[in-house]
């Protein structure tokens, strides 16, 4: 069974207010982009979980966020005994912002819904996911969603208009909890517009959903990390309609309306970043297969 795991940028990314079990409310508007992992299931004999992964770096254990998928999926199902094999191929940056390892722990419960459940409610799965991470449960559907909560509750969006994106990734990680643990949430002094960015979605107008994207981590973004700003400013430069950061970063993409000009901008970014990706979003999981 061969699945496709599909990256995520935030179109918005407001924090609302720190909650009692330590996490953040979120408020995100999601966009799916076909820069995607391929993960390979296979059954085997005997019980448990193997994983492997083309690159090094990247956990090949139980820790890994798509083996802790395909765990939760049978303890949940009662499905007992199972011997399972996953194969992850990676093209999406690793601890990146864009949901990398959410992406394939998704693709894995998609894949085995699909092999044990395929009358399972999709909601069903996506609560499953929610146990797994704060992400995993928009990368089961993606698309353009709302993502509020923890990121687990979604509300799917009209779909973008059509446009390309240049995804630049500095070489340096920015740890999730670390961002998070610097936000002081009434502090934070801008905010995204994200019922105009719904409405900008529901008109189909680019220009608006451009003019409102925004991620409140860039406000909080220590110092050291001034990369990222620069990399926006050199996307705005080359003539992007709008940059931020995706996640708690660093990638930093672009929107741009045409692939020449995507092309073009991607080149000219490439010389003085390692990691630059031409992309393009992505339509709800369900219309893709
Ligand atoms: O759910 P996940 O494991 O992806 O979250 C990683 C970390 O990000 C959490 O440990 C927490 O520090 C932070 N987080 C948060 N609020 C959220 C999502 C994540 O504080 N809604």
């Amino acid at each position: 069974m061969e699945e496709r795991a599909y990256g995520k940028i935030n179109l918005t990314l407001d924090i609302l207010r720190r909650r009692e079990d330590g996490f953040h409310d979120l408020r995100m508007v999601m966009q799916s982009v076909d820069l995607f992992d391929e993960i390979t299931l296979n059954k085997r004999e005997g019980e448990g979980i193997e994983l492997s992964c083309d690159v090094g770096y990247v956990p090949s254990d139980g820790s890994n966020i798509a083996a802790r998928a395909a765990e939760a999926f049978f303890r949940e199902l009662g499905i007992r005994g199972e011997g399972l094999s996953i194969a992850i191929r990676k093209t999406i940056p690793v601890s990146a912002g864009m949901a990398g390892g959410s992406s394939d722990g998704a693709a894995v419960l998609r894949a085995l819904g699909r092999m044990y459940r395929p009358d399972l409610p999709a909601e069903r799965l996506e609560a499953i996911a929610a146990q797994v991470g704060s992400d995993v449960p928009y990368c089961v559907r993606g698309g353009t969603a709302l993502a509020e909560g923890r990121g687990e509750i979604l509300t799917d969006l009209p779909p973008l208009p059509p446009c390309w994106f240049v995804l630049c990734k500095p070489g340096f990680p920015i740890s999730t909890p670390e961002l998070f643990s610097r936000v002081r949430v009434k502090q934070l002094q801008f905010h995204p517009d994200t019922a105009g960015m719904l409405r900008s979605l529901e008109a189909g107008d680019l220009e608006g959903i451009c003019r409102r994207i925004y991620n409140v981590f860039e406000e909080i973004l220590p110092r050291k990390y001034s990369r990222v700003l620069e990399l926006k400013a050199a996307l705005l430069d080359q003539g992007a309609l709008a940059a931020a950061m995706t996640g708690t970063g660093p990638t930093v993409f672009g929107v741009f309306a045409g692939e020449e000009a995507a092309r073009r901008a991607a080149d000219v970014i490439g010389r003085v970043c390692g990691r630059v990706y031409v992309a393009r979003p992505v339509k709800k999981y369900e219309s893709l297969v």
